[in-house]
């Protein structure tokens, strides 16, 4: 068996295509995944068989063969939202590569865990930062780079952990159905290869945010850690990410008393993330379901530099 958690993407999503920093949240829920020795390579989520046609098990195949495994049947159990930009993917190639491991005696160690999980992601998205790889992995809170992850010895993993000053109180909703990873991070490309001078003032932006929140997480100053948050989803939006749905959520978030709000992952629907007082978490939940989206939250505790929300 193997596990491995999804992710909440606080800032620098995008930018840490382009090299810069994000920072991101492991999440406890996830996925398991059961390995059993087989004649070919066979998966199941939830009980439910998928087919040749899927990608999945194309990424599944492709990470068996870079692990040098015989074929196997994965049953994957997942304990948390898939396809909202929450990591499910990254999440299910971590445990599918650790119960491969198990499976065949050699428990993996988290770099090459990594190293398969990326390898799964490439065949959803052409070119992914690993942020969700490395969330998956070693999960709790961090600043990923991908070039500074590019040799993820445990100095890097270490130097790469913030702490949690104190506990922290998002509310998801989910604003409409994804659009593809992909094709998001391809339009910013896009924006970049136009005006090149006008997408680097807006990376250095983003990443002053992110510098600056990751500061806010660890003082626990909650308050101007969603202004910053906002403050990034504007550029985010800028690069035209953001949708009318989206645009709604953020609004009654606000409105009913979050710090700050804005769109996480990929965009272009997908999920939309409130920093909340604990106090409001409560109303702006209430308040985005009566607007009629479907709500997580998630709590992430405080912790020296290793946290898991739960
Ligand atoms: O696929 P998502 O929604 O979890 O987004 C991942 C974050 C991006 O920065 C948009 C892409 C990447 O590879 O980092």
């Amino acid at each position: 068996m193997g596990t491995a958690g999804g992710k909440i993407i606080l800032c620098g999503e995008h930018a840490v295509v382009h090299g810069g920093d994000a920072l991101v949240v492991g999440l406890e829920r996830g996925v398991t995944a059961t390995a059993t020795a087989s004649t070919e390579w066979r998966l199941s989520i939830d009980g439910k068989a998928l087919t040749n046609a899927d990608a999945s098990l194309e990424a599944l195949t492709r990470v068996g063969r870079h692990l040098g495994s015989n074929p196997a049947t994965l049953d994957l159990q997942v304990r948390m939202p898939l396809g909202v930009g929450l990591g499910g993917s990254a999440a299910m190639a971590v445990a599918v590569a650790r119960a491969l491991g198990e499976l065949h005696g050699n428990p993996l160690p988290d770099a090459d865990a990594f190293a398969a999980a990326q390898i799964w992601e490439r065949v959803f998205h052409g070119n992914p930062s690993g942020v969700d790889a490395a969330a998956a992995t070693y999960g709790g809170c961090m600043l990923y780079n991908r070039e500074r992850f590019a040799n993820p010895t445990p100095d890097v993993v270490a130097s790469a952990r913030v702490g949690v000053g104190t506990a922290l109180h998002i509310a998801l909703a989910v604003a409409g159905p994804p659009s593809l990873t992909k094709t998001m991070v391809e339009r910013v490309a896009e924006r970049k290869s136009l005006d090149p001078r006008a997408f680097s003032d807006q990376f250095d932006a983003i990443q002053r945010i992110v510098a600056c929140a990751r500061v806010c997480v660890e003082s626990g100053d909650h308050r101007k850690l969603g202004a910053l948050l906002t403050q990034n989803h504007e550029h985010l939006a800028a690069w035209d990410l953001s949708t009318p749905e989206i645009e709604r959520a953020r609004k009654l978030a606000l409105a009913h008393g979050a710090f700050g709000a804005k769109l996480t992952g990929a965009g272009g629907g997908g999920c939309v993330l409130a920093v909340c007082p604990e106090t409001a978490l409560d109303d702006v939940l209430a308040a985005l379901e009566a607007g009629g989206f479907a709500t997580l939250s998630a709590v992430v505790p405080p912790s020296p530099a290793d946290s898991r929300a739960h």
